[in-house]
């Protein structure tokens, strides 16, 4: 099963961007948390980041023809923005999983609203870096279900 993990933008400045809300842990090594977890659970985890709306849109047009089978994004501020990653998910039908480091819920209004959750296979808020791998893990598991339903 192949699963792909998308950063929106600034989230490559993971790390030293806002320690107090974003934490000390760099995306590569995110990524690379990420990947780890994933070969334990038997997927093949593929990581992109972009700062650029219709880069990511390009991205989950290519995974729909990669046979990508779910993906883990945290669109950044483009999640309270892009009606076109909105799009572009439900476009391509991919199951995804939404997740924030910070409890967007706890900050500005603006950041209360988001345009992905309501099609979001699932949605992890405000536990950190460690919000990437409770995503995964519920991911998989829903599109294993899902399989097996089949
Ligand atoms: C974020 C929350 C967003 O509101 C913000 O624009 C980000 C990061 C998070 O991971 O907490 O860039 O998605």
């Amino acid at each position: 099963m192949k699963i792909l993990l998308i950063n929106g933008p600034n989230l490559n400045l993971l790390g030293t961007r806002e320690p107090a809300k974003y934490g000390h842990t760099t995306l590569p090594e995110v990524e690379a948390m990420v990947r780890e977890a994933g070969t334990a659970l038997g997927v093949e985890v593929a990581c992109f980041q972009s700062n650029h709306e219709g880069g990511i849109v390009d991205r989950l047009h290519a995974a729909r023809t990669e046979g990508v089978a779910g993906v883990i994004i945290n669109p950044g501020a483009y999640t309270h923005t892009s009606v076109a990653i909105r799009d572009a998910f439900a476009g391509t039908a991919i199951p995804f999983a939404e997740i924030h480091v910070s409890n967007v819920h706890a900050r500005e209004p603006f950041r209360h609203h988001s345009y992905l959750s309501e099609i979001a296979a699932g949605i992890v808020v405000g536990f950190g870096v460690e919000g990437y791998l409770l995503a995964l893990r519920g991911l998989v598991k829903k599109l294993q279900a899902a399989s097996k339903a089949a």
